[in-house]
């Protein structure tokens, strides 16, 4: 099941992407926001972040008008890789290389078809496994326990 949530700058892209989801009978949660009334990016970012890492949700997508802001947002909770991706080759690489659990698109960045190809190599592309690439993630993740106290 995915976690989708937007501010109001991707929330035209969101309303497409679940368009998507819904033909493909993908299973997905919305997080909103759901109309073009600014919010705070970092809410809807914190509370995707949160229902993926508490694996209620085996991945998250998350917009905003740059994808920048609401991913900051997303990588600040613990287990969280969030990736902004602005094409496909990036898309593949974070889920092969960086086992990537949220992604971030800009709704002001790309257009609608070019995020639908994202979406789809996100959800579509495993994780490599390789040990090398699981080696950086648990170096990270050790950073996380490191400098990341629970609430
Ligand atoms: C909202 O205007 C905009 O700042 C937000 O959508 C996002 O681009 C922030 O990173």
């Amino acid at each position: 099941m995915l976690a989708i949530g937007s501010d109001h700058g991707g929330f035209e892209l969101k309303n497409i992407i679940i368009n998507y989801l819904e033909s493909e009978k993908i299973c997905y949660k919305d997080f909103g926001t759901c109309s073009l009334a600014a919010v705070d990016y970092s809410d809807i970012g914190l509370d995707v972040a949160k229902a993926v890492a508490s694996g209620e949700f085996q991945a998250g997508i998350v917009i905003c008008g740059t994808g920048i802001g609401i991913s900051i947002a997303a990588n600040k909770v613990p287990g969280i890789r969030a990736a902004l991706c602005t094409n496909s080759f990036m898309a593949r690489m974070a889920k092969e290389h960086n086992n990537a659990n949220i992604l971030a698109l800009g709704g002001r960045v790309i257009g609608s078809e070019l995020a639908l190809e994202i979406v789809k190599t996100f959800i579509h592309t495993p994780f490599s496994g390789e040990s090398r690439h699981q080696a950086r993630i648990d170096k990270i993740k050790k950073v996380e326990e490191t400098y990341f106290t629970k609430e």
